[in-house]
């Protein structure tokens, strides 16, 4: 149901904590009329929600709402409210996902999961993990660089379009996770961990001959990532796939061996297009074979990139006809620009577009795409303390769910030792 902003001005009264809106709630007190609200990156409010996942049409008048009310003590109001709303995030199903940080995201990227994400983000409790950890499985000897490649990671996240108050942290800053990793460890045998298919592929790509225990295991510790949190779906490529499998193997035999229903079924969501063929015309994209096209690049560097990519093979003139469906830059044009498709296709197959012609109009197309996430991305670079503090905060965040699961872990494999105070399981 939407209603007019003048009535939901009229309605509303603000709730305020920690000097933050966080909720209108309907003038006559009733917790079924209660609002979450979400702040922008700016701090000014630029979207409103009810908490039955109707979206308002407040986002205008809402800076004249905050200022014409006053912040309210803690009243009974508040606390019931307070309540109502831990229990609308509980109710929220979650999402764990997230990338090494082993440089720029790129379009690949985008079009195998992070478009899910911000499509998913209102819908669902958004844990996004940096796993930094995993960097060392096949780039131990880029470890000096893991901290600006985070950074990188988190404007990036922002740049596309992943809101700020979604729970961002770093691997190796939740130590619950490493725990978690230990004990998930005895239930996986070395021979179910050597069929792992990503990690085989990775070991052959980096040419990694004398794999460390790390590196073997690591789809162990990915387990634990998303356990920790008890997420219900994680958008991945589709490399991730044996991953997601893993972790479903050990949630059946966790439950099994100790007996507890502690974790649930973890279901992996594709995107829509799994695999984007790189620049190169030959492989996956990805940043360590140079055939990528990242949202860090300059407008010109994607010219480049797309000017140089390798498109229709079999075309050797301009005079000749060209076969857009072996060509990889019109895959680009149905990818990121569909409704141009049908010009594309009949001007290529009759010879009037050139390749050369119709690679810079596609890069023109893509960087028209990516204007708007370039310009929230340089916001961000240029703000990296807002950018670490998200980060904190989401550190913050992130450790106490994960302390949550681990009590729980603790307990059902008998090593919560409620008689030894220092850990005392709790
Ligand atoms: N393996 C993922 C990648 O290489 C990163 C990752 C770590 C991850 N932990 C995760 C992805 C948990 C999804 C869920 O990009």
């Amino acid at each position: 149901m939407q209603r007019s902003s003048e009535e939901i001005k009229t309605r509303c009264a603000c709730v305020i904590e920690n000097k933050s809106i966080v909720a209108l709630v309907g003038a006559s007190g009733s917790p079924s009329a209660a609002h979450e609200m979400v702040f922008a990156e700016s701090k000014e409010i630029q979207r409103i929600k009810r908490a039955d996942g109707l979206r308002c049409c407040a986002e205008i008048i809402l800076p004249s709402i905050a200022s014409s009310f006053q912040p309210k003590p803690a009243t009974s109001v508040m606390t019931r409210h307070r309540q109502k709303r831990r229990k609308v995030m509980q109710q929220k199903k979650r999402i764990l996902t997230g990338d090494r940080p082993t440089g720029q995201l790129h379009i690949g990227h985008y079009v195998g999961t992070l478009k899910n994400r911000i499509r998913l983000q209102d819908e669902y409790e958004c844990f996004f993990i940096i796993a930094d950890l995993q960097v060392l499985t096949d780039h131990l000897d880029d470890h000096a660089s893991i901290e600006s490649n985070v950074y990188k990671v988190m404007c990036d996240y922002l740049g596309v379009g992943l809101r700020p108050e979604n729970t961002f942290f770093v691997q190796s800053q939740v130590p619950e996770l490493a725990e978690l990793t230990m004990y998930f460890s005895f239930l996986v045998t070395l021979a179910r961990l050597h069929r792992n298919p990503t990690v085989k592929d990775e070991a052959k790509t980096y040419e990694v001959t004398n794999m460390s225990y790390g590196f073997l295991g690591y789809p162990i510790s990915q387990a634990a990532d998303i356990l920790a949190f008890k997420a219900d779906l994680i958008p991945v490529g589709q490399d991730q796939l044996p991953h997601i499998e893993q972790t479903r193997e050990i949630v059946r035999s966790f439950n099994r061996v100790f007996g507890r229903e502690v974790f649930t079924l973890p279901h992996p969501l594709i995107g829509e297009v799994p695999i984007l063929v790189g620049t190169d015309g030959n492989n996956k994209m990805s940043k360590s074979l140079d055939n990528f096209v990242a949202f860090a690049h300059s407008p010109q560097e994607i010219e480049r990139r797309i000017l140089n990519m390798v498109s229709d093979r079999k075309r050797a003139y301009r005079k000749d006809p060209g076969h857009p469906d072996e060509c990889f830059a019109f895959k680009y044009w149905s990818i990121f620009s569909p409704n141009d498709t049908p010009v594309v296709r009949q001007e290529c197959e009759s010879a009037t577009r050139g390749c050369r012609d119709c690679k810079a109009q596609l890069a023109s197309k893509l960087n028209e795409h990516l204007a708007e996430v370039r310009e929230r991305r340089q916001r961000y670079v240029s703000q990296p303390d807002l950018v670490w503090d998200i980060l904190a905060t989401g550190i913050r965040r992130a450790r106490t769910v994960a302390a949550e699961t681990l009590v729980e872990v603790r307990e059902a494999m008998k090593i919560a030792f409620p008689k030894l105070p220092i850990k005392g399981g709790k």
